[in-house]
């Protein structure tokens, strides 16, 4: 019988009053409802899982994807791969998810894979090391492959005798890229327009209780650059890092923004209502009468974090936008309506929500230290959020901060904040990103210490070498250490952490590796080891005796099953 309860004070936390894990997680992986698998063996299974050790990876500078023992992996799927015969896999893949097709068959479904940016190197060929003024140097055809490699893949993928492999030419494979038309969810238009083209910088994102994926514009202004605001509100025009204006003169309002795909016809639309920046990832909570909860970071130095509430069931446009004051704990309502400095600053609503980061600082929101990926504690109900770093404000190894919502509601306008996991040498990690839970409620971490950090000279980051995954086990004697698991090739980042259905597979991206290449014949990586010798962001299936047993609850559920 399913007995949340039981399951709390068995494993000792005994806060949480009501069940807490959105049951649309439940069918789809990267966190579920972990009581479902206890059932009459409670004490068999805690004593299995006092008993499991697992080893520690020492910091490595190797050139390697290197797992620790009981973890396997293969590669599912790498830029430039054919996915049907129009398109390919894109470039430097993060946010990864599955949805089965069938919920019965944990092993077949589609995959869904962000591509955050271009490196221009590898996709365009273009050197901007070469030129002092590189952007009069861009060709349209160079643009065109870059402004291809970004955006998301949808692709199905099969596992058969252990092996995920994808389905070529399968009709639901396409890709979103830079180019793709994408309707705005908002009554008004942005620069004129109620259609945008393209989404760019899709960092990590989310899943809807309907079933579709979000996708997040983080660093948008890298490739349409930004609008910014002097004190007599002003506008001026700053340009792009890679330089498609020169030849696509999109305004830079139309990104920045939380999109969603629907996997079954890949139509797309761009939600105004969730604010404008940096979106790191959207992490929904469907509340008990359909009205969605929906939070996400703005991960920039000194910037904030956002809820959305929804007044209507199922809705991301109807509701109001919240940022946190995390020192009062409290949600301040980004409402033009009822809020007169809002009123003195901005024309409307709509202009609020392209300028939230300004309008965010003039409602006192609290600045964080970059703020990444978002999750919800399945048992405790506790938003955990990654707090990257901040270098200007000596904070180099981040946090991860937690958020407790008054009475455990997910909707409720205050909170209590407070430091969850520190990083640094203390706890062997540090620059905390992507986060994710399994099945039983053990909390997997991906580091993000950038390629210019990594692995260099005198400087903190040294004793960390590569970026690595780590998990922090709920149970045992090894509960809350963070143990590194998995390490990452030379330059590289791992992020996308997300579970099958069953709880077998973790899939994970590599992303960028040889990132700091300036040379193709002599890249700085090797990873995947291809006979071009040409580095190349993959996703990679992650299975083994280790990954079965930390789910341990899952595995004791199907074979009761
Ligand atoms: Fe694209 Fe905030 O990592
Ligand atoms: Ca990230
Ligand atoms: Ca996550
Ligand atoms: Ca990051």
């Amino acid at each position: 019988m399913y007995n949340r309860r039981r399951f709390i004070s068995f494993i000792g936390k005994a806060s949480l009053g009501a069940a807490v894990m959105p049951p649309f997680l439940s069918s789809c992986g990267n966190t579920s409802t972990p009581s479902e698998a206890f059932k009459q063996t409670d004490r068999e299974i805690l004593k299995r899982l006092k008993k499991l050790v697992i080893e520690s990876l020492n910091p490595s500078d190797k050139d390697a994807l290197l797992l620790t023992k009981g973890l396997n992996y293969h590669t599912v799927i790498k830029w430039g791969d054919k996915i049907s015969n129009d398109d390919t896999f894109g470039f430097n893949n993060d946010f990864t998810c599955f949805i089965p097709l069938n919920k019965n068959n944990p092993k077949d479904g589609l995959l869904w894979v962000n591509h955050e940016y271009p490196n221009p190197l590898f996709v365009s060929g273009f050197n901007y090391r070469q030129y002092e003024n590189p952007k009069e140097y861009r060709t349209i055809e160079q643009v065109d492959k870059e402004m291809y490699s970004v955006g998301g893949s949808i692709v199905r993928v099969k596992e058969e005798n252990g092996e995920w492999k994808v389905v070529q030419n399968d009709p639901l494979n396409r890709r979103i890229t830079a180019h793709t038309p994408i309707e705005l969810n908002w009554d008004s238009p942005i620069k004129g327009k109620s259609t945008v083209i393209g989404t760019h910088s899709n960092c990590s994102g989310g899943i809807t209780p309907w079933n579709t994926f979000l996708t997040c514009e983080e660093n948008y202004h890298s490739c349409f650059g930004e609008t910014i605001y002097d004190e007599n509100n002003v506008p001026t025009k700053v340009p792009s890092r890679y330089g498609w204006e020169v030849y696509y003169d999109y305004p830079p309002e139309h990104y920045g923004w939380v999109v969603e795909v629907d996997p079954k016809n890949g139509s797309a639309q761009k939600h105004i209502a969730l604010g404008r920046f940096a979106h790191e990832c959207c992490t929904l909570y469907e509340l008990e009468d359909k009205r969605i909860v929906a939070y996400s970071g703005d991960d920039k130095a000194d910037e904030h974090l956002y809820k959305f509430v929804s007044s209507v069931p199922g809705s991301l446009k109807e509701g109001t936008l919240y940022v946190a004051d995390t020192i009062n704990g409290k949600w301040l309502a980004l409402d033009w309506d009822s809020q007169p400095p809002l009123r003195e600053k901005f024309k409307d609503q709509t202009e609020v929500l392209v300028r939230v980061r300004e309008a965010a600082k003039i409602l006192g929101a609290t600045e964080l230290n970059r703020p990444e990926d978002i999750e919800i504690d399945p048992i405790t109900g506790h938003v955990l959020v990654s707090l990257t770093n901040n270098t200007s404000k000596n904070d180099y190894h981040g946090s991860i901060l937690k958020v407790e919502e008054t009475d455990g509601k997910f909707d409720s306008l205050t909170f209590k904040a407070s430091n969850y996991l520190a990083g640094g040498e203390e706890n062997g990690f540090s620059c905390p990103d992507n986060l994710a839970f399994d099945l039983s409620g053990n909390l997997w971490i991906t580091s993000d210490i950038s390629g210019s950090a990594m692995n260099r000279g005198d400087q903190p980051y040294l004793p960390f070498k590569n970026n690595s995954l780590f998990v922090v086990p709920r149970y045992g004697e090894d509960a809350g250490k963070v143990i590194r698991v998995v390490s990452a090739p030379r330059d590289a980042e791992l992020t996308g952490p997300w579970f099958s259905p069953d709880g077998k597979t973790l899939f994970l991206s590599v992303q960028h590796p040889g990132e700091l290449t300036t040379d193709l014949e002599n890249p700085t990586s090797k990873w995947p080891f291809d006979d071009d010798g040409i580095p190349k962001p993959a996703v990679v299936a992650i299975t083994g005796d280790l990954i079965e047993k930390m789910n341990k609850l899952s595995q004791i559920e199907s074979q009761d099953g």
